[in-house]
């Protein structure tokens, strides 16, 4: 399974849906692949925000190696399953990929918790670390779902 965490500038909430999402997948012993990236290029190259890190690294999560990268078309290829944070990430990810467009590789990350909702994922950068704090609760449910969903595994709620 290979999966990947779009956010607007992979600074924020796609480095923690990442690491949370290969943190869980590791525990359970799966081979899963779980990447991030940005629709906008403002930080390539860059660490994540240092509140993201401190809020996974308060997890037991370490995610300070990861390097934010932007989005290209080619990712359709490379993943099975994209996870978009917010409606416009989705519409962003539209644009950019054009007819490398696959509709049924994509989703809202929150419609694994909330089925057809559409909901975001607040985008936490212009806020306190509380922020950070809520928006790492919601990965780690959605991160939940999804391992329930693609691997045959029992984990408590
Ligand atoms: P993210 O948050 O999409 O969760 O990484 C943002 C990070 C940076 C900016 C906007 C959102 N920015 O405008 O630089």
């Amino acid at each position: 399974m290979k999966v990947l965490m779009v956010c607007l500038g992979n600074i924020c909430r796609s480095p923690l849906a990442e690491g949370i999402l290969q943190h869980k997948a590791n525990a359970l012993g799966l081979s899963w692949e779980v990447d991030s990236a940005g629709t906008a290029g403002y930080h390539i190259g860059e660490a994540p925000h240092r509140l993201s890190q401190k809020v996974a690294m308060l997890n037991g999560i370490d995610i300070s190696k990861q390097k934010g990268r932007q989005f290209t078309k080619e990712d359709f290829e490379r993943f099975d399953k994209i996870y978009v944070m917010d409606n416009s990430n989705y519409a962003d990810v539209k644009r950019i990929a054009k007819h490398a467009f696959n509709e049924t590789k994509i989703d809202l990350l929150l419609n694994e918790v909330y089925p057809n909702e559409n909901r975001d994922v607040p985008d936490p950068w212009y806020g306190t670390e509380e922020g950070y704090h809520k928006v790492f609760e919601m990965l780690d449910k959605a991160a939940d779902e999804i391992i329930r969903k693609y691997a045959d595994v029992q984990i408590s709620k």
